[in-house]
């Protein structure tokens, strides 16, 4: 069989641990051929092919960032780039296509799937609201960075007697910032599953300081956003993928806390740290069972398929029952993290 490759969307660390195990798994274990594309479904379309071998694998798994490289780009946003999926995958000889991404790069493949192409996808983001599976690749990363970075804020935010801020990547969900916000300790976490009131966290934070505190951890994920009718609002302006490109939340919330209550204020926007460097072994563990998985399934004809982690075990989940949903952080999690502070 000769089974296509790539990755795209945002990278993220494990990466290349995905793209290993498919390597080893289809050479190895079954003798297929694997065709890298270049910089995602840009790749696909313009024919950028990348044949994939052992030589290509060799020494990648604790490397960040993905080999083949990666671009937000979707064949369905550009006349004649699905007509060009389809030209490529005839012309390279595939049997099907494994594509590794978050929920932009699946709902582009759910598209392909439909137009023929049989397709295996593997949920990667460090968001982490991929639908149907526990975890994606790259969240335990960013996780881990956001919180040695929360932890290191707190040491100067107590000296300083200061309000630390801190954002936090997360656009439609806030697996990030509750997670991190849990585990770093922070007073605050305000995520876009939770319209936040800016009053409210004022009150909190003027209590707290009177009563017995010197400093406060603010965690915002970068798309939380205020409650209608509260007394901050603003406007987000997202980009063509829904990207925030203009008025960070981070900011704003930090603006308007040091002007409300005259408390030392500071913000650390995280940014792409939180994309980059050595995945974690957790990271490196998933991305190696979901690569598996995934040509275990184009060896057995199951196409049309996420890989997921669901309880502990690889299962594979229908791509159309997936892809377009983000996966919110469930109201237990928003609950412990409000009842920590
Ligand atoms: O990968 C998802 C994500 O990390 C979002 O949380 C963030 O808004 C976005 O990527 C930024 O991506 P880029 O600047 O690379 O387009």
């Amino acid at each position: 069989m000769r089974i296509g490759l790539l990755t795209g969307g945002g990278d993220c660390p494990g990466l290349n641990a995905a793209i290993r195990a498919v390597v080893k798994q289809a050479t190895g274990e079954y003798g297929h051929t694997v065709i890298g594309f270049r910089n995602g479904w840009r790749g696909v379309v313009d024919g950028d092919v990348h044949p994939l071998g052992r030589q290509d694998i060799r020494n990648v798994l604790p490397v960040g960032g993905t080999l083949l490289g990666t671009a937000r780009f979707h064949p369905s946003t550009e006349d004649g780039s699905m007509d060009a999926v389809l030209t490529t995958f005839e012309a390279e000889r595939l049997d099907a296509l494994i594509c590794i991404g978050g929920d932009g790069t699946l709902h582009a493949a759910s598209q392909v799937g439909e137009a023929g192409v049989p397709i295996v996808a593997i949920p990667k983001t460090i968001d982490n609201d991929v639908e149907g599976t526990d975890l994606s690749i790259g969240f335990h990363t960013a996780v881990n960075i956001a919180t040695e970075a929360i932890d290191r804020v707190h040491t100067t935010a107590e000296s300083h007697n200061r309000v630390m801020v801190v954002e936090v990547m997360g656009r439609h969900a806030g697996w990030i910032a509750v997670n991190a916000g849990i585990a770093g300790g922070a007073e605050v976490v305000l995520a876009p599953e939770e319209p936040f009131d800016i009053e409210q966290v004022v009150k909190f934070l003027r209590h707290r300081h009177r009563a017995h505190a010197n400093f406060s951890i603010v965690v915002v994920a970068e798309g939380a956003v205020p409650r209608a009718g509260s007394s901050m609002s603003f406007t987000q302006q997202l980009g063509r993928f829904g990207e925030i490109v203009a008025g960070s939340v981070g900011d704003r919330v930090s603006a308007e806390i040091a002007e409300r209550t005259g408390f030392d204020t500071r913000l650390t926007v995280l940014g792409h740290v939180q994309r980059g460097g050595e995945p974690t072994p957790t990271d490196r563990i998933l991305g190696s069972r979901f690569g598996v998985a995934a040509v275990d399934a184009v060896g057995a004809g199951t196409t049309g398929v996420m890989t997921a982690l669901r309880a502990e075990r690889i299962e594979l989940v229908p791509l159309a029952d997936v892809a377009g949903r983000p996966k919110r952080v469930p109201d237990e999690m928003l609950r412990v993290a409000k009842a920590l502070a």
